[in-house]
């Protein structure tokens, strides 16, 4: 939620353009509402306007903002409508500081009525407002940036990140208190951003900030301190590998065609990211674990539900899937040392998330993660983290990472089973190569053989306001990821759920033509003969993804199964949410949807 881009530059003077060049690529954060500020002849220039950046950008023809310093924010609104008022960044009373932030203040309510009271001029609802005044009442008594941002942040109650400059010196300050924040260094000009793709246009000198930091830059400098006592903090920055060129869309009409696509690439470079010995330390903590709860949140919770199924069928292990925001009050009192937790995310910001980590932190419980944004909040938190290796996903719905988390599951489990001798070595190596080698050509035979066919079904599922995506045994997962990329995308309420669920209720909503989706693994085709008689013989069409088998045929024309070359059984799971993928993907651009930004959606939910 929300992306924050501040830099400070000794080499331009015309400081928009480079704001809206980096800005840009935090679209993905936020489309609510979009701000620059800029420092110019010791004047700050606002311009801030409801709408999404490039849309705004234009209007406001940000990019000839002049100055040699400025914020950027992006904003998905939580406190506050998303209108010009709120937008951010916010001046102080006097227009002497600007700041804009991501996350949430939680006592802006009682901070904004007593600074009100005060005589401060707090002049929206947005959350992000009440950080610059608290440095502000702290600024006119002290007359020192650092101190008044120690003294402010203590007033602020929340998880957030904020940048803040005056009028009147080169230096911006910014702050990291529980959401992203990172900071890079070039040749003469120095920058902070809640994520790394907007800083890479600036310089691969990274320095990963910590929660509880301060940074003080420089044109030339960057500062870190402690926010608590001031004390100074040495770290010395890295070079980023990233491929910038992932940030972009590389010849696709969007990114989320060119995430699905990128798939074939993405699960391999996932074995070139995880090494030993951490994935040993990985698997032997899982084995010995008391319990094993996999935490999540929407995508990431369905790979999760997906790798609980690996576990029990090639590890024998029991795995409790839990999305985040339940866990606490599900299981949080039960949880006690011994017990294993793996948090999965691709952000790593995740607040529900983190949360889990906090309470289980208190009880001595181990905290491993599953995560694809190295540097965010969750690999500070872990006790042992597996990077996936997928590089940026811009694109708000999830896709590559989705599958490479999926696949990361079936190859723990499949060390897991073998370690634990309950599954044959051979097998588990069989395993593993399919992994390893087969299975980006399937996913290229997958998506090849399903692109016609999802672009073709998109007319008759879009008179639809409603559907259901039916999985059973290891592909319930598959059918709430899909049923979850069609609701994001193309704002159908199709629902995902276990199939022998269906006549227990939702049969009833079956008439002629109603279409249900059916995801099977080829082990179950068989047995779900019954499911799909059930709704054929009251008029559904079934639409499957699956091994072809002339048992499904009876069911299905052949331009409604999307079929998944043959593989072995585990390997399946992984394949069939490409179809439900694409499916979503041309239903979004046939009803002319963004499919990157669908509305009201952060990619980054840093609250709760
Ligand atoms: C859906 C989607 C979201 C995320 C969820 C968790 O396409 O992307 O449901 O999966 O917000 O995010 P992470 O994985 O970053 O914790």
């Amino acid at each position: 939620m929300c992306g924050i881009f501040a830099i400070t530059s000794n080499r331009r003077n015309n400081i928009g353009e480079t704001l809206v060049e980096c800005a840009e690529k935090l679209t993905y954060r936020g489309y609510d509402t979009v701000g620059c500020a800029t420092v110019y002849k010791n004047k700050i220039h606002l311009r801030k306007d409801k709408g999404k950046f490039d849309i705004v950008a234009t209007k406001l023809r940000l990019s000839e903002m002049r100055g040699s310093k400025g914020i950027a924010q992006l904003r998905w609104a939580t406190f506050g409508a998303p209108s010009k008022l709120n937008a951010q960044p916010h001046l102080d009373c006097d227009e002497d500081l600007c700041a804009a932030h991501n996350g949430n203040i939680l006592n802006f309510l009682p901070l904004r009525e007593q600074y009100t009271h005060e005589g401060h001029t707090v002049r929206s609802m947005n959350d992000g407002e009440i950080c610059v005044h608290a440095i502000e009442r702290y600024y006119d008594q002290l007359g020192d940036m650092v101190e008044a941002i120690q003294k402010g942040c203590n007033d602020l109650k929340g998880d957030y990140a904020f940048a803040v400059m005056h009028r009147d010196d080169d230096k911006v300050y910014a702050v990291k208190m529980g959401s992203s924040l990172f900071a890079g260094i070039g040749k003469g000009e120095t920058c902070v951003s809640s994520d790394l793709p907007s800083i890479l246009p600036i310089t691969r000198e990274i320095l990963n900030i910590h929660d509880g930091e301060l940074v003080i830059l420089s044109p030339t400098t960057i500062e870190i301190r402690r926010i608590s006592d001031g004390q100074l903090v040495e770290r010395k920055p890295y070079t980023s590998d990233a491929d910038i060129r992932v940030a972009q869309k590389g010849g696709y009409p969007h990114f989320m065609l060119k995430e699905i696509h990128e798939q074939v690439s993405s699960t391999r470079t996932l074995f070139s990211a995880i090494r030993e010995p951490y994935i040993s330390q990985f698997v032997g903590s899982l084995i010995n674990a008391n319990r094993v709860f996999f935490v999540a949140c929407g995508s990431s919770y369905h790979a999760a539900v997906v790798g609980s199924y690996y576990f029990n069928e090639l590890a024998n292990v029991a795995v409790i899937p839990v999305i985040g925001g339940q866990f606490i009050s599900h299981y949080g009192d039960a949880v006690r040392k011994g017990d294993v937790v793996v948090c999965v995310s691709q952000s790593g910001e995740t607040k529900d998330v983190i949360d889990v980590v906090h309470h289980c932190r208190n009880r001595d419980v181990k905290i491993l993660s599953i995560i694809n944004v190295l540097g965010s909040t969750l690999t500070h938190l872990s006790d042992l983290y597996l990077p996936l290796g997928s590089g940026f996903e811009i694109s708000v719905p999830a896709t590559k990472t989705y599958t490479s988390q999926v696949t990361l599951f079936n190859y723990l489990a499949a060390l897991s089973g073998q370690k634990r001798e309950v599954l044959e070595s051979t097998r588990a190596e069989e395993i593993i190569t399919d992994l390893k080698t087969h299975l980006p050509a399937l996913i290229e035979e997958t998506i090849s053989t399903n692109t016609i066919k999802a672009r073709a079904l998109a007319p008759y599922l879009s008179k639809y306001s409603h559907f259901y995506v039916l999985g059973y045994g290891i592909t319930h997962g598959v059918a709430l990821e899909g049923a979850l990329k069609i609701k994001e995308v193309c704002y159908i309420v199709a629902d995902g759920m276990y199939s022998s669920e269906f006549k227990h209720g939702p049969l009833s909503i079956v008439e002629e033509g109603y279409p249900i989706v059916f995801t099977i693994a080829p082990k179950d085709s068989e047995h779900l003969v019954n499911h799909l008689a059930e709704v054929e013989c009251r008029g559904a069409r079934i639409i499957i993804t699956g091994e072809d088998h002339p048992l499904l045929r009876r069911y299905v024309k052949d331009d409604d199964f999307f079929l998944i070359p043959e593989s072995n059984q585990y390997l399946s799971p992984i394949l069939q949410a490409i179809p439900l993928q694409l499916m979503a993907y041309h239903l979004a651009t046939y009803k002319n949807i963004d499919p990157d930004y669908p509305r009201n959606i952060s990619k980054t939910l840093t609250v709760r």
